[in-house]
């Protein structure tokens, strides 16, 4: 071979690569810069806004701060604060009169505490739908609080307490939009339901679980279902600037083990090699060492970080439209953080280990409990032979206490009612931020609504920053006055725009045009 055909070659080669790193470089940025932007569906007049003068706002207030002084404490499966519960139920009562002597409202209620609405539509024809919240709250003490939990206190433009943005703001706002609704005259044409569940906070089975045990005895079946759960967020999404609307289109699955290690009890003094302790420790361990695999791209998560692709500044934005090719980086790095690493993976979390009662007995008995949250892309079945296989240790029994799959992924294509209404009702009140798919990691009373129907979107209508999140469920939950009204207002726009019949056809949109 001579030189210069060496060297000819070596061009050639060359400059196929250099074809082909600019072929794929030129392939990343067209996708990053074409992926289709969700279309925007309705277009012209939505709904009134709701005009909430002083005097609305007043009462707005002073709703929110009354039921957050109401303690409806959920302790446990059996103990809850059922005095709370039944005062809360004169309250909303004396707080909404329209919505309790409406003609075509029907309250009851259902399980001694949860209330079920049923209001009744012009057009009997038009599928209703459902919107959820709950009255419950977790326990707190005033231990870290800069006021009581329970004193509902305004401060600084935020009423502070627990249940503020968990999940009472949801409630009043709701009923507060519902009755403003009927201050105005308004009927809808839609019929829908309001469901308030009372135990939501220890699993739901004795609240939302009897609303759906009575509407499955009438045959009701939903267009859609709005339940808390994800919301606005605004610099929570690193990379993210802009604020962003998450609406949960699932939700994880849940398994609680106990593991049990029996051993023959015995004196300190002749301790054997290994002890039920001993065994049980290591078993704990080789959980945490081995964590669930990390299924990125296999749920909704993957289409979440794509359609926030724009979103992300560059080289962020490239990646994220680019998951085809940069998935195995973007899995790992999400790992990192507990918050996204949760999105990622089926998590393992051990929360009770208990063992041994006197310092020179060994016991004979150890025995810890493990909570895992399971990823839409597994299920209960698929984890359990996991957990199985990473004990692999026959002296460790295992227990299950409860479990439930991750829910079903419901539909938010272009053609989806309920999605859609969403969509657009967020645009209005929201000042038009993206609106995107996501995981809920908490459960929701939704859960026990997918007899009634396939969509069952999870979205609190509030905005949250990053040291929001750490007050859900902990110290000096509030929320400002400005979120609060959007709550109303998001409610408020929700029930006309639900009013439509269905969704636009892209024809029907060129005819507008
Ligand atoms: C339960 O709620 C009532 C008010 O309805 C309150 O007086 C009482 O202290 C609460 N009990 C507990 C244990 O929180
Ligand atoms: C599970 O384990 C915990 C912690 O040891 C214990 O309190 C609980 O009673 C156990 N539950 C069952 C059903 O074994
Ligand atoms: C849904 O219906 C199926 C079949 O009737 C039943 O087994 C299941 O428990 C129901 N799920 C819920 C959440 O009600
Ligand atoms: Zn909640």
């Amino acid at each position: 071979m001579s030189r210069a055909f060496c060297r000819g070659t070596a061009g050639a080669l060359l400059g196929l690569f250099l074809l082909g790193v600019g072929l794929l470089i030129t392939a990343l940025l067209i996708r990053t810069y074409t992926l289709t932007k969700p279309r925007v569906i309705w277009q012209g007049e939505g709904a009134q806004e709701a005009t909430l003068g002083d005097r609305a706002i007043k009462q707005l207030r002073q709703a929110l701060i009354g039921a957050v002084r109401i303690p409806t404490v959920s302790f446990s499966e059996e103990e809850q604060n059922f005095t709370a519960l039944a005062e809360f139920k004169d309250y909303i009562r004396k707080v909404f009169p329209r919505v309790f002597s409406s003609s075509f409202i029907q309250h009851e209620v259902v399980a001694q505490y949860s209330h079920l609405f049923t209001v009744r539509g012009l057009d009997q024809g038009l599928m209703p739908y459902m919107i959820l919240a709950h009255l419950d709250v977790v326990p707190a003490t005033d231990e870290g609080w800069k006021f009581p939990p329970f004193s509902g206190e305004e401060h600084s433009g935020y009423i502070y307490g627990r249940g503020a943005l968990d999940d009472k703001s949801c409630v009043i706002g709701l009923l507060q939009a519902l009755e403003f609704l009927l201050e105005r005259g308004y009927q809808p044409r839609r019929s829908f339901y309001i469901g308030l569940g009372h135990d939501e906070e220890v699993s739901g089975h004795k609240g939302a679980m009897k609303i759906v045990e009575k509407l499955q005895s009438l045959g009701v079946k939903l267009v859609f279902v709005v339940d808390e759960g994800l919301a606005v967020v605004d610099g929570v999404i690193q990379g993210v600037k802009r604020p962003v609307a998450l609406v949960g289109t699932t939700e994880k699955g849940s398994i609680t083990l106990n593991l049990t290690v029996n051993q023959p009890p015995g004196h300190s003094s002749m301790p054997p090699a290994e002890t039920s302790i001993g065994i049980l420790a290591a078993a704990v361990l080789r959980l945490e060492n081995h964590p669930m695999p990390n299924m990125f791209g296999e749920g909704p998560e993957a289409s979440m970080f794509e359609q926030l692709s724009r979103e992300f500044s560059f080289p962020l934005n490239v990646m994220m439209a680019n998951l085809w090719l940069f998935s195995p980086i973007v899995s790992r790095v999400l790992e990192t953080t507990p918050s996204s690493n949760a999105i990622v993976r089926t998590t393992t979390a051990i929360t009770i280990f208990n063992s041994g009662l006197k310092s020179n007995v060994i016991p004979h008995m150890a025995r810890a409990t493990v909570n895992f949250r399971l990823h839409p892309a597994q299920t209960v079945d698929e984890v359990l032979d996991i957990i199985r296989n990473t004990i692999n240790d026959k002296r460790v029994k295992l227990s299950i206490l409860n479990s439930f799959d991750p829910l079903p992924i419901s539909p938010h294509d272009e053609s989806n009612f309920g999605y859609q209404i969403l969509q657009r009702t967020i645009h209005s009140v929201f000042s038009g931020v993206p609106v995107v798919p996501g995981i809920c990691i908490g459960n929701t009373d939704s859960r026990h609504f997918v007899n009634l129907t396939n969509s069952i979107y999870r979205f609190s209508p509030f905005q949250l920053k990053p040291e929001d999140l750490g007050r859900i469920h902990g110290l000096n939950e509030r929320i400002s006055v400005e979120n609060l009204k959007k709550v109303v207002q998001f409610y408020y726009q929700l029930i006309q725009n639900a009013d439509s019949d269905k969704v636009p056809t892209a024809d029907q949109d060129n005819h507008e045009l």
